[in-house]
């Protein structure tokens, strides 16, 4: 298996050719296909607004409407969130065969370790990124052979930006909850309480000579109950909305929120899981720290009942957390 970064290197710098199988079709191509008019604003959400049914309103409606908000004011240090891309950072600048020591191994059924292609993509062709997976959280979940041991302050940085990110994902449930009109434990409980998943995802995608040809990462919805993320500086992010890709701008220390799979199901639909990609940058290494925030394999997860009447029915099955992955992971019908 070779890695986009050790392909990315190889390449010539004089032609902008890429290999063929990153080279999307029309359909996919990011020049043919993002939007060039004017941008529909993007929700941003102040989470410090001192009025909090407005915060409610604003968070329920970019749920609705996007499945995709950024947040400021957000409570995470600074610092903290700048510790966690300078290891994560340090950590994909170190040679590639140190980083295969965390390789993922072949045919685990873990997702975590380092790597290049988890989705089986349809047309068989490669998103242009390296990976690490790792758990966060809960401690009975964590492998730290998957964490690297350099650089050296690597798991204090991730320990330290957990810890904050687990009390943004607390209110952050709370608020969707008060959204649905539902109380504000409702989906936290839902998707397993305490025992409540965090996966750590680190995206590294190398410069590539031709980023109008090629994906970062395929067009996909999560298939976690929330996913948070902190990008680098490089804009690449694009979500899908009234039939258009639109580039989610870098707004320097926000927190990007994508309602996944889990969500849009409790909610039984009123919540949009949000279908989204990324794009590739011609110098700059682009980095991005999502956070898939799922139920633990055997939580069954259905439309919440609240939410469910005969005006209303139920839109999606109730299912275990770890048969939908299956179902996603291996495109089988849900
Ligand atoms: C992803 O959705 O997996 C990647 C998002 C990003 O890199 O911004
Ligand atoms: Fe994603």
């Amino acid at each position: 298996e070779s890695r986009v970064q050790a392909i990315a290197s190889s390449l010539s710098s004089k032609l902008d050719t890429i290999p063929s199988e990153f080279i999307r079709s029309e359909k996919e191509q990011p020049a043919l296909t993002t939007f060039t008019g004017p941008i529909p604003e993007i929700p941003t959400i102040d989470l410090s607004d001192p009025d909090e049914d407005n915060l409610i309103r604003n968070i329920a409606d970019a749920s609705k409407e996007w499945g995709f908000f950024q947040v400021i004011n957000h409570d995470i240090p600074m610092d903290v969130i700048q510790k966690l891309q300078k290891v994560g950072r340090e950590f994909f600048e170190l040679p590639i065969e140190e980083k295969e020591t965390y390789a993922r191994p072949v045919g685990a059924e873990t997702l975590e370790g380092y790597g290049t292609k988890l989705q089986k993509e349809i047309e068989g062709k490669k998103a242009w990124v390296d990976y690490l997976f790792h758990n966060v959280w809960p401690p009975s979940r964590i492998n730290y052979q998957f964490w690297p041991k350099n650089p050296p302050s690597y798991r204090e940085a991730n320990e330290e930006y957990t810890k904050c990110l687990m009390g943004v994902v607390d209110k952050m449930l709370k608020w969707l909850s008060l959204g649905l009109g539902v109380e504000g434990n409702a989906i936290k409980e839902a998707v397993g309480g305490e025992d409540l998943e965090y996966l750590l995802k680190i995206n590294y995608y190398p410069p590539c000579p031709r980023p109008d040809l090629a994906l970062g990462v395929a067009p996909h919805t999560d298939m976690s109950a929330v996913t948070l993320l902190v990008p680098n500086e490089v804009q690449g992010l694009q979500v899908f909305k009234d039939d258009h890709w639109f580039d989610a701008k870098y707004i320097p220390n926000a927190l990007i929120v994508h309602i996944g799979d889990q969500i849009e199901i409790l909610s039984n639909g009123k919540y949009k899981s949000v279908l989204h990609r990324t794009t590739v940058n011609k110098e700059k290494s682009r980095m991005s720290w999502p956070v898939f925030v799922s139920p633990p394999s055997d939580k069954v997860i259905g439309p919440l009942p609240q939410l469910v009447n005969e005006e209303n029915p139920a839109k999606f099955k109730a299912k275990k957390y770890k048969d939908y992955e299956y179902c996603k992971l291996n495109k089988l019908p849900r």
